[in-house]
């Protein structure tokens, strides 16, 4: 007789459904596992059986075979030793096979009898609430499988005694709670930032429309301290963007305590992080910081420092919101619509552009630092901007600036607005200006006469291409949607046109 337990195999934050099928029958003693088993797989025998041991169970000197459906599909992780021991269970009659259908399982087994933390539940318990399952998860993974859904199943228990009392009756496992993450540790606040109102204003629009931002200037000059400040003006997630991302940080194993937070992401790598860091891959084809910034901020400080690999594997993600990470026989897809926020010194040694400063490699200095960043990446940031140094009147002033829960009013407002827009129109998955594509673009903007005339004037003496003017456009309506207006004015357009910074010859054209 074959048992039959589900699990799941991951692709990406997809959870594809797996059936374990053990069967004891006589001939030789041997335990075999099959259906393309990864070495972390294959291992599982050991542990199933020194568990078993441990509760006071033999494997008979049968032959056991243990089969993973389906068999073409790479099954990697060490998830697959509790399915593996509950299918073998139930083949021996400790557990009843029918109640065990009525599961997913998932889950790490110790030498003990223990069952320990793996990455993936939510995803896994969101697949197996869709095919109608409930799940059988580690008591460490209990709280974030619960957040699938009110009405699903979840059984989380510590060791296999609890969950053998369990189906025995004789210790009934209760439900675990969904947990929220404790908030309240406060985000750095714009209000120590002095002076660079420029700055201030150019990230207030850019959390509004979601744009990509690049800063320019010398060091010191607040651009790290101004990107650490986007958190906080940043609207809190809706549940279902709260889910993607969490779902994303469950397949990577950073779901903390298994706790969900409404604050988007924000990822910080360094800049000798490599392309699998950033995009994704190695074992199990995990996600890569770009995945992990999904609905949320990547900033990327000294920006021309990171590799050029890394630097060119951003455009796609940026275009596509999505990372894709090919294995030998398949593609692993991650959503990443992350907004970019980039800061960089003006040249390597940081001092162009200071008065009365002569580089002793002259303007090369700059050009060639400046030249790692290619045309067509530039050319996806809509909001580029120069932040000069910090004034020392300014640094000395007792004056504080804006704190950031006024800002972050204004910034809802201004979202509020554009989702009010795109419902209107009947987009429901669009969320930003920053999704405003060329067809779309002209619907929602329409400037005013004047506007359109500065429009033309501006792609004539600046040389703006077609996707230049967009990218204007794009940026004038969150300026707009900022100050409340529905029709974009000539003075947006003319604000819109003034982040087009020079960087590397990529004039204000791209
Ligand atoms: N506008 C500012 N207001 C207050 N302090 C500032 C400002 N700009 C820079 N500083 C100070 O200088 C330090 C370095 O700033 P940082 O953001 O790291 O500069 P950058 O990234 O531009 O090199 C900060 O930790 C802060 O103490
Ligand atoms: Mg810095």
């Amino acid at each position: 007789m074959v048992t039959h337990v589900s699990t799941v195999a991951f692709s990406g934050i997809e959870a594809v459904a797996v059936d374990v099928q053990a069967q004891i029958s006589s001939g030789l003693p041997a335990f075999t596992v099959v259906g393309l088993p990864d070495k972390a797989v294959a291992e599982s025998r050991e542990r199933v059986r020194s568990a078993l041991t441990a509760i006071g169970l033999a494997l008979p000197p049968k032959r056991i075979t243990v089969n993973l459906a389906p068999a073409d599909l790479p099954k990697e992780g060490s998830h697959f030793d509790l399915p593996i021991v509950l299918a073998l269970m139930g083949a021996l009659g400790v557990i009843p096979a029918d109640a065990l259908s009525r599961y997913a399982v998932l889950g790490e087994l110790s030498l003990d009898g223990s069952i320990t933390y793996v990455a993936g539940a939510l995803p896994a318990a969101m697949g197996a609430s869709g095919r109608g399952l409930g799940l059988i998860c580690p008591e460490a993974c209990g709280a974030e499988a619960a957040w699938a859904g009110d009405r699903l199943d979840v059984l989380a228990p510590e060791n296999l005694i609890q969950l053998v009392n369990h189906f025995k009756g004789s210790q009934v496992l209760s439900r675990p709670r969904p947990a929220k993450a404790d908030d309240a540790a406060p985000l750095p606040d714009l209000c120590d930032i002095k002076g660079q109102e420029s700055a201030r204003r150019a990230l207030e629009i850019a959390a509004a429309g979601a744009h990509n931002l690049l800063m320019v200037g010398p060091p010191g000059a607040g651009k790290s301290m101004l990107a650490q400040r986007l958190p906080s003006i940043l609207p809190p997630m809706a549940a279902e963007e709260m889910l993607e991302v969490s779902m994303i940080a469950s397949v990577a194993g950073e779901l903390k305590g298994g706790r969900l937070s409404p604050r988007r992401p924000f990822r910080e790598p360094h800049h000798s992080a490599s392309q699998a860091a950033m995009v994704g891959g190695g074992q199990r084809a995990r996600p890569g910081e770009m995945a992990l910034a999904h609905n949320g901020v990547l900033f990327m400080d000294e920006f021309p420092e990171f590799l050029p690999k890394v630097l060119e594997s951003l455009r796609q993600p940026m275009e596509s919101a999505a990372t894709v990470i090919a294995r030998a026989n398949h593609h692993v897809t991650y959503p990443a619509r992350f907004q970019l926020v980039a800061a960089m010194n003006p040249c390597k040694c940081g001092r162009a552009g200071e008065p009365g400063y002569t580089c002793r490699r002259g303007a090369r200095c700059a050009d060639d630092y400046q030249a790692r960043l290619s045309g067509p990446l530039l050319d996806r940031i809509d909001l580029r901007i120069e932040v000069p140094a910090v004034r020392a009147s300014d640094l000395i002033a007792a004056t504080p600036g804006e704190a950031s829960a006024p800002v972050a009013a204004r910034v809802a407002e201004a979202r509020e607005r554009q989702r009010a827009r795109f419902r209107a129109l009947g987009l429901r998955d669009m969320r930003t200006n920053a999704d405003l594509g060329g067809d779309l673009l002209d619907e929602v903007t329409r400037p005013e006469p004047q506007g359109v005339k500065l429009l033309h004037q501006a792609a004539e003496q600046m040389q703006l291409s077609a996707r230049g003017l967009h990218r204007v456009l794009r940026v004038a309506r969150t300026i707009a949607d900022l100050g409340g207006r529905e029709d974009v004015t000539r003075i947006d357009i003319a604000e819109a046109l003034s982040y087009r910074h020079l960087v590397n010859g990529v004039s204000a054209a791209a």
